[in-house]
């Protein structure tokens, strides 16, 4: 062949094995505001694959919309075995998610890998819920569907052929000089042949993260005695200390509604047997039936991994992986055969005698403990998704469990992932940085998971104090003593703030959980962070806007990360206090807020600095904002139970709200057993605010007794 001709065919066979590589992306509209693509070969088990749910009826409901961004700006290369992702970014965009982050809610910028892991003190991708989902300010999210480790670049390097690069300055002389040049995408490398990726409208961002929701069947549904408060107990404690703990509870008025048992229920742990103690507690279906009677169901602590001394151990070997953690066999969940036979032991050991849910610890993994990526396992999965899966698939199979036995359940977990919305169990971790934990709160909304800042121990009454004031605003109200014994009183010079704010969260009950129904069939979380808040991000749009900040800091305020407070239900604003804070500021949204507390005006679109006694935990009320209220019992009313309802109203605008009904503690509302009543609050000619209620369906679930009114504003 002569020189030429090599060259010529060189060149074609390199520009054709180029094209070949890049894909074109069909989008297909699967519910209105929802696109997918499959590109290549995408790997067969995914995040929704193992999380297994069916998406939500209301996703028909939802607007229609356009495709959010420029389809000829993304761009979808498999090349050398791995898929390359890019997405457009304009300037002024902010991105949230990319799972819960500790330490940062801007993820413009930032580059990690999404890795289910212990969260270990950096937001680099290693978390307990590695979310590979992003919401845009700009009102559009993007996922990717993939049970791989996830390379994210989320606008953090510059390529070459950018169609609006930034500027070349020079550091000799000029002072401006910018180490991260302005970067106009995101990009992110999947180790697969091929994707499955989701785009969603919004068109505000908080759509967007209800479509994401809606798509894996809305986030859960609480029963009601799940939302009131927790204590989980000493790791060692036994049935007669366990009843004593809930007696003192009961003695001295604090709320209870289910204990936790930490390991030493088990005959062994680490690894377990998942079965009982008979030294500790000897007649366990007495002891649960006891409990159950005082009003006090019984959650228990466990970790999968299987204990040689397990009844099940021979029969679940098979299915279980090449290594061992803590020298415990640990079950392929991918795998129908494991599934089986691990959960029908929890549901003749516990479920059948009463257990009302579990604490799933541990399936976060730990490089140090958990299996390593070596590792392999009987469905042919990798390690590295099973890892990334593992939450997703004990939550999915404990909760079918309960569904089974049509009990709610609610309990905790360390590891999930997309597709986990629906699962009623809330994540928690070992880290205890109370700044941390409210930051994690707030990303748990970007992400479709919940996050509970547990209260563990204290240095002193004010840190416990301030920890406690935050779990009772936050998805699990909950002591976790396992190794610290600490009880609510157990600093006497605070005992009666943490009394009244565990009160108040019983009194909060109405509305948390409807708020918690909306997250369920509207898809929106119930704990979230200020971005998503209408009002908030304002007219940020000019440069001329931007210069001005020092004479306008409330623009300056909201141009920062914003990680220390949140909105709580439809109408909440919870500023938090650390240990050591007399003061501090908190950004009120555009429109009037209210003090929750007091129903004063607090403020309009401004910062406002608090002072706040030691009693109180500042919280805002939109204007128009209602708030309804029970009698502080100490345990969530029964199926059927009726209470009395004292409505709150704030401000001056008129109000709606919608309260949710239905048994709380079955799953008859997934056959329509369920009713919402439309409360408002108008004002009349007179002036005078008046409130009403509609009233109750026909043949559907009414727990509503007396409605007294409370106009907080005078
Ligand atoms: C940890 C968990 C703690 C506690 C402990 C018991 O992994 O995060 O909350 O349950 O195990 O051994």
């Amino acid at each position: 062949m002569n020189r030429f001709l090599r060259y010529f065919f060189l060149f074609i066979f390199s520009t054709t094995s180029l094209i070949s590589y890049s894909q074109t992306v069909q989008w297909q509209e699967i519910h209105p505001g929802i696109w997918k693509a499959i590109v290549g070969k995408p790997d067969n088990y995914n995040l929704l694959k193992a999380a297994d749910t069916q998406p939500s009826a209301a996703l028909k409901t939802l607007n229609k919309a356009e495709f959010p961004l420029d389809k000829a700006k993304i761009s979808v290369q498999v090349k050398n075995g791995k898929t390359y992702l890019r997405f457009p970014l304009v300037k002024n965009e902010q991105l949230f998610g990319f799972g819960l982050n500790f330490k940062t809610i801007h993820q413009r910028g930032r580059i990690l890998q999404l890795h289910a892991d212990h969260y270990g003190n950096t937001d680099n991708g290693r978390t307990h819920a590695p979310v590979p989902f992003y919401v845009s300010s700009l009102g559009y999210g993007v996922f990717v569907n993939s049970a791989k480790y996830i390379d994210v670049y989320a606008g953090s390097n510059v390529r070459k052929d950018s169609k609006t690069p930034p500027n070349i300055q020079d550091r000799n002389t000029d002072d401006s000089w910018d180490a991260h040049p302005y970067s106009d995408a995101v990009e992110m490398l999947v180790p697969a042949q091929g994707i499955e990726l989701y785009v969603f409208a919004g068109p505000k961002p908080v759509n967007v993260i209800q479509r994401f929701n809606l798509l894996s069947g809305g986030g859960c549904l609480p029963p009601r005695w799940g939302l009131g408060f927790t204590q989980r107990v000493n790791r060692l404690y036994t049935s007669e200390q366990v009843k004593q703990e809930a007696a003192a509870f009961e003695e001295k008025g604090y709320p209870l509604d289910f204990i936790g048992l930490e390991p030493g229920w088990q005959s062994k742990s680490y690894p377990c047997t998942f079965e009982w103690d008979k030294t500790r507690f000897p007649d366990p279906a007495t002891f649960v039936k006891e409990m159950d009677a005082v009003g006090v169901k019984i959650n228990l602590w466990t970790n999968p991994y299987v204990s040689p001394d397990a009844a099940i151990y021979n029969k679940i070997k098979p299915f279980t992986g090449s290594h061992t953690v803590w020298n415990g066999i640990v079950p392929d969940l991918s795998m129908p055969q494991a599934s089986k036979i691990l959960f029908d032991q929890f549901e003749k050991e516990h479920v059948k005698i009463g257990v009302s849910g579990y604490k799933i610890d541990e399936v976060d993994g730990y490089d140090s403990y958990v299996w390593p990526d070596v590792a392999t396992f009987p469905s042919g999965h990798t390690s590295e998704q099973i890892r990334q899966t593992y939450g997703l698939l004990v939550q999915k199979q404990s909760f079918e469990m309960f569904r089974r036995n049509n009990r709610r359940t609610y309990g905790l977990v360390r590891g999930s992932n997309a597709g986990g919305s629906s699962f009623p169990y809330v994540i928690y971790n070992d880290n205890y940085s109370h700044e941390d934990f409210i930051t994690a709160l707030i990303n748990s909304g970007y992400a479709g998971v919940l996050w509970t800042p547990e209260v563990r121990a204290s240095k002193s009454g004010e840190e416990w104090l301030r920890r406690f004031q935050t779990v009772c605003f936050s998805p699990m109200a909950m002591i976790n003593a396992w190794s610290s014994s600490t009880q609510p009183w157990t600093f006497p010079e605070v005992a009666p703030q943490i009394k009244a704010l565990a009160t108040l969260r019983m009194q909060m009950m109405p509305y948390w959980y409807s708020e918690f129904a909306k997250y369920h069939y509207e898809g929106t979380p119930p704990f979230r962070g200020m971005s998503l808040e209408e009002g908030f991000v304002s007219d940020l749009k000019t440069e001329k806007t931007v210069q001005n900040l020092e004479e306008n800091p409330y623009e300056e305020a909201i141009m920062n990360e914003v990680k220390d407070q949140y909105m709580a239900g439809e109408y909440l604003l919870v500023a938090p206090l650390f240990a050591g804070q007399t003061s501090r500021k908190v950004i009120l949204p555009k429109g009037k807020w209210y003090d929750f507390y007091t129903g004063q005006l607090a403020g309009n679109g401004e910062v406002i600095t608090v002072s706040s006694d030691m009693g109180q935990i500042p919280v805002y009320v939109k204007d128009g904002g209602i708030i309804p209220m029970m009698p502080p019992l100490l345990h969530a009313p029964k199926a059927g139970e009726k209470v009395n309802l004292e409505i709150r109203h704030y401000g001056e605008k008129n109000g709606n709200y919608k309260l949710y009904d239905d048994d709380g503690e079955t799953f008859a509302y997934e056959k329509g057993i369920f009713s919402w009543r439309e409360i408002k609050v108008e004002r009349q000619q007179n002036g005078e605010l008046k409130g009403s209620i509609s009233e109750p369906e026909n043949g559907k679930p009414n727990t509503v007794g007396t409605v007294t009114w409370q106009f907080m504003t005078k």
